[in-house]
């Protein structure tokens, strides 16, 4: 029987968050020990394309497809843009990468959909163009995203991002280990970006200010992976978090294990995300990971991963 698989990994920020609505660079790597992955394999004529996702409980067909569904808007766009018939066929796809939690479990799945029909359509898409479709279907879930997520995501590779710009891959000098640890909260990032756009609509000056700054530590950040020194940018993360915290979208729950990873010998922690809940990450040298680990679980952390970043 024909079989097509694609996947796409997870993903974090750096560096940047919010700032990078507002046009200001950030910073995100993949995160491959976490993965969407999605399989096209036949089914009998005349059924159109049937789409489960097990792990989002979604089982549809497509042209039954729920208004505003992410698949089900994803793959007709895939259809559309190779102005190719529906297929008769079955898209399986599985995650295991945490949802709500700013890892791009949404943007991978539609990454790994996306590509696995258009491959059985003959037509696999370069990054570039898997990216705009997906940033569509991100467009309707998340009123104003800034396309981070879907871009280093599809190009599954460590990005310097400016919106509206092409990617910048970067490569970082060696590679080096992140914590990334879950405050259990479910925080979504749309509720987080419209709070930000509040406080912005309220001074515009200052918060302008905080994004430049923001934006000025994730060029800062860009040149210190390239040079490998982990102690500064150790430091530039923590000047990060301090300007998220003015931008009101830290929580105790994030500042108790940012607190905790620091003080068990992290080198820099934030937030990463919408923040106000979900992920912080912690960049921690090689001997220290079961430290901080521990350290992390300790306060609380619902559930910590080891990504490493090359
Ligand atoms: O929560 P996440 O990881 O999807 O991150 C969103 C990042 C923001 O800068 C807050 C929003 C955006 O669209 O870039």
């Amino acid at each position: 029987m024909r079989r097509v698989v694609s996947s796409a990994p997870g993903k974090i920020i750096l560096l940047g968050e919010h700032a990078v609505v507002y046009g200001q660079p950030a910073l995100a790597v993949p995160v491959q020990s976490v993965r969407a992955t999605a399989e096209m394999c036949e089914a009998d004529a005349g059924t159109g394309l049937e789409i489960h996702a097990a792990d989002l409980n979604e089982r549809f067909f497509l042209k039954h497809a729920p208004p505003n569904a992410p698949l089900g808007i994803v793959t007709r766009f895939v259809i559309d843009k190779l102005t190719l018939a529906e297929p008769d066929a079955r898209l399986t796809i599985r995650s295991t990468i945490p949802v709500a939690g700013g890892m791009g479990s949404g943007a991978a799945v539609s990454a790994a959909a996306a590509q696995a029909l258009a491959a059985w359509l003959g037509t696999p898409l370069p990054p570039a163009d898997l990216s705009a479709l997906v940033y569509e279907g991100e467009k309707i879930h998340h009123g104003t995203p800034s396309g981070i997520d879907n871009t280093v995501i599809c190009f599954a590779m460590p990005v310097y991002f400016v919106k509206g710009k092409p990617p910048e891959i970067f490569a970082p000098k060696r590679p080096f280990d992140l914590l990334i640890a879950d405050t259990g909260v479910r925080s979504p990032t749309k509720a987080s970006v419209i709070a930000v756009r509040e406080l912005w609509q309220s001074d515009p000056a200052r918060y302008e200010d905080i994004f430049d700054h923001i934006g000025q530590l994730a060029c800062d950040a860009k040149k210190t992976l390239e040079a490998g020194d982990w102690d500064r940018l150790g430091v530039l993360m923590n000047r990060n978090q301090e300007l998220l915290r003015l931008l009101g979208v830290s929580s105790p729950e994030l500042e108790k294990l940012i607190e905790a990873a620091l003080h068990a010998g992290a080198n820099g922690a934030k937030l990463s995300g919408g923040g106000r809940g979900g992920n912080m990450i912690a960049l921690v040298a090689r001997d220290q990971v079961e430290r901080v680990r521990g350290a992390l679980i300790g306060v609380g952390a619902t559930r910590v991963l080891h990504s490493i970043v090359e």
